[in-house]
């Protein structure tokens, strides 16, 4: 992000020195090269172009820039890292942002979509590709054709991680489909989508020199499992190395994770790009797998290290073949995602088009987490009164901030200083002071009022509990907003809610039983006040419509459809680490140990510890009610391939609604799996009174592997022989229906 720009002092003399404001010309012209006459095969067409390069031209591509000559200008179009172009063979320039909720990097002004972890819980497939489309649309009508998005870390194995609300929740097989949703929409658009941070990088604190430990399989099982889900299942052509080290080794210069897994493996054809000054070194990191430094060229250039690619290769100590595939993997990927033929050209963005997206999938993605005594949905048509209280709902719903930032359209509705946990500084946590607290323009107090016109509604911002407590008391039915901001670069200290918010919720609730709580926050919390309310509503960080969404949820316009895509623990006593592994001091790293959970990560630790989570994975209410019947298994010819799950979905109840049927595998007993893990879903909108028979694929073919383990002595994903339980129902912890099949002999 170009907020956190860090150029040493030196440096940002030689730049003012050579003079930021100089036009370039030239470098940003797009031209389809001549040369590649008409292959269409994207790694054909890559070979024609190195084949014509010099060794420096080669150099060129595989580094971003400081505005340092030969570039002395910050990059075209607001791009927070710009590789430029060839312009005699018609490579055009590079030109990226972030991120994963839209268009970030204060590019301009774009779509501020819900959090990626909204999308998630929508567990929409139709509806995350056309989030990916609304991030690729954006990025290219600002002139850009790379996109820094596609956030698949587990962050499930620490769920304070400030950031959450980028990624795709604690599953790999959820995860992994929605983010590659996510990507495919970005790549259609001809903008290059990637996946980042590869890999374990599940915890902010002390990111830069956490060296995360695990075993071989429980990687390959969890969050490798998310890469290799989200990458083969969309073609996406990045993959961004993360500052972690894993095992004792950078993730930027880390063969076993780059060359090994990544490119052997996988088959990974597109490139590697390091995090912004994730990079440790230049020989070792190219040889090691490394592609590209991203925008900060510490060391493929050399301004900051002994020796740069350029001597490497006259002094022998790496092969011109190693640079020719770097080359060679940065340019497929451009071809592949077509940015040669379909050249990125500044335009308007459809903002009102992807504002009715935006909302959309915010009411696909809210989760309705309790709701007794039927308290919502509101009447739309009565005349109440209701009490409005917190979080700025008379301006605007909360953003996540760091690089996923996005400045929505129409500008922030309400800008504030960072909310530092206390933990913080901690040595390696860059973004939370230069990060801002953005609230996006839906004000959920001006939603309510235009839904529902005959009610009276008053506004109170919270602050104090007892004067909340008064206006809630005189009104018909109190809604408390509340707020927890979460940022790239930090985590949270707790799981609660911070700056006294549960005793505003303790006081509102004492006062009127009516108590409805609506959550803007990037992830899991903790709620000591539940027992007291009779409603509440995760909206997560709902976006550029986020205050229209939730009052059209409120008040039944839509029904609460989402489920979480996280566990929600009831303490922070029963996670694998109760405190956040931090580094003594600012250099040096220090051990993550991943062993202590290793694969059984979120609800596989649940089911694995036999704890009562405050909410389980999957979950999710709705205003109708559901049955789940008639559950069939019908393995494939060949077993160790798959299995068909049908069953029968009923809506029992008064209203419209969608159910999320879930699939977990229980495997062979002796075989050390958790105890279930989900293997397939499918969404299913019904008419009051309806039923429809539904199937559900479980391939075997394909990335996730959903019948095998990886096991370790072959190095290779095996099926066991032996009884699997298949379990079906509506989130982890409320099976249904159950059936087994054998996978012989
Ligand atoms: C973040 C990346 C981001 C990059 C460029 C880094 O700090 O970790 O996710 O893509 O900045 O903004």
């Amino acid at each position: 992000m170009n907020l956190r720009v860090q150029i040493p002092a030196t440096l940002q003399l030689q730049v003012l020195a050579l003079g930021l404001g100089v036009a370039l010309s030239g470098c940003n012209t797009m031209v389809v090269g001549k040369s590649v006459g008409t292959p269409t095969d994207p790694d054909t067409r890559a070979d024609l172009l190195v084949d014509q390069m010099t060794e420096a031209e080669k150099l060129q591509l595989v580094h971003g820039n400081l505005p340092l000559p030969p570039y002395p200008v910050p990059p075209p179009h607001g791009a927070v890292y710009w590789v430029p172009g060839i312009t005699r063979l018609g490579i055009p320039d590079q030109l990226a942002a972030d991120g994963p909720a839209g268009l970030g990097d204060n590019v301009g002004q774009a779509t501020a979509l819900p959090s990626p972890l909204a999308s998630a819980a929508s567990w929409d497939l139709n509806e995350a590709y056309k989030y990916g489309q609304v991030i690729g649309l954006e990025t290219r009508a600002f002139g850009l054709n790379i996109s820094l998005g596609g956030n698949v870390n587990l962050i499930g194995r620490e769920p304070r991680d400030g950031r959450t609300f980028e990624t795709g929740g604690e599953d790999p097989f959820l995860s992994g489909e929605i983010n590659a949703r996510h990507l495919l929409g970005v790549q259609d658009q001809y903008v290059v989508a990637g996946v980042k941070h590869y890999a374990l990088n599940d915890q902010e604190t002390g990111r830069t020199q956490a060296d995360s430990v695990i075993d071989e399989r429980s990687e390959r099982e969890s969050d490798l499992l998310a890469f290799e889900v989200a990458l083969a299942d969309s073609n996406a052509q990045m993959t961004m190395c993360a500052y972690d080290l894993v095992n004792g080794a950078y993730s930027c210069q880390n063969d076993h994770l780059l060359n090994g897994v990544l490119k052997g493996d996988w088959g990974f054809k597109g490139f590697v790009l390091s995090d912004d000054y994730a990079t440790q070194s230049s020989v070792p990191a190219a040889v090691a797998g490394l592609d590209q430094e991203q925008s900060y060229g510490y060391y493929f250039d050399g301004i900051w290290t002994q020796e740069s690619l350029e001597d490497a290769l006259a002094n022998g100590d790496m092969p011109e073949s190693r640079l020719d595939n770097m080359v060679h993997r940065i340019l497929r990927a451009m071809y592949a995602a077509g940015v040669f033929d379909h050249p990125a050209s500044v335009a308007p963005i459809d903002a009102a088009g992807d504002a009715a997206i935006a909302r959309e999938i915010e009411e696909q993605g809210a989760v309705l987490l309790k709701n007794t005594g039927g308290q919502l949905p509101l009447n739309p048509s009565a005349a109440q009164s209701i009490a409005v209280i917190g979080s700025h709902a008379d301006l605007g719903v909360l953003s996540g901030g760091g690089s996923a930032q996005v400045t929505p359209v129409g500008g922030a509705a309400l800008t504030l200083p960072p909310a530092c946990p206390p933990n913080l500084p901690q040595p390696g946590g860059l973004a939370c002071t230069n990060a801002l607290q953005i609230y996006d323009p839906s004000p959920p107090l001006v939603a309510i009022r235009a839904v529902a016109p005959h009610a009276q509604v008053s506004y109170n911002d919270g602050t104090d509990p007892g004067a909340a407590a008064k206006l809630a008391a005189a009104a018909s039915v109190a809604i408390v907003f509340l707020n927890d901001w979460e940022s790239e670069g930090m985590d949270r200290a707790e799981l609660s809610f911070p700056n006294n918010q549960d005793a505003l919720v303790a006081a509102v609730a004492a006062a009127n039983p009516h108590t409805v709580v609506v959550l803007e926050n990037g992830g899991a919390h903790v709620m000591p006040w539940l027992g007291s309310v009779s409603a509440v509503l995760e909206s997560w960080y709902p976006g550029q419509q986020g205050g229209t969404a939730i009052a059209n949820l409120l008040f039944g316009i839509v029904n609460p459809s989402g489920k979480l895509p996280i566990t929600f623990p009831a303490s922070v006593s029963q996670l694998p680490r109760p405190a956040i592994p931090a580094p003594s001091s600012a250099t040096g790293t220090f051990d993550v140990d991943y062993t202590v959970e290793g694969l059984n990560v979120g609800y596989k630790w649940f089911e694995s510890k036999k704890l009562q989570p405050l909410f389980a994975f999957g979950y999710g209410l709705s205003y109708t009610s559901f049955s789940i019947s008639n559950l069939g298994l019908t393995p494939n010819s060949s077993p160790a391939t798959g299995f068909q799950v049908s069953l029968n979905l009923a809506n029992t109840g008064s209203v419209a609604g969608a159910e999320v049927a879930q699939v977990y595998l229980g495997f062979p007993v002796g075989i050390a799996e958790p105890p279930m893990r989900l293997v397939g879903w499918t969404k299913v909108s019904l008419q009051p009174g309806a039923q429809q028979a539904v199937t559900v694929s479980v391939n075997a073919i394909g990335s996730s592997h959903p019948l095998s383990y990886w096991d370790t002595g072959s190095s290779s994903w095996v099926v066991a022989p032996g009884d699997y339980t298949v379990f079906v129902g509506n989130s982890s912890d409320n099976v249904k229906q159950a059936g087994t099949f054998h996978v012989g002999p």
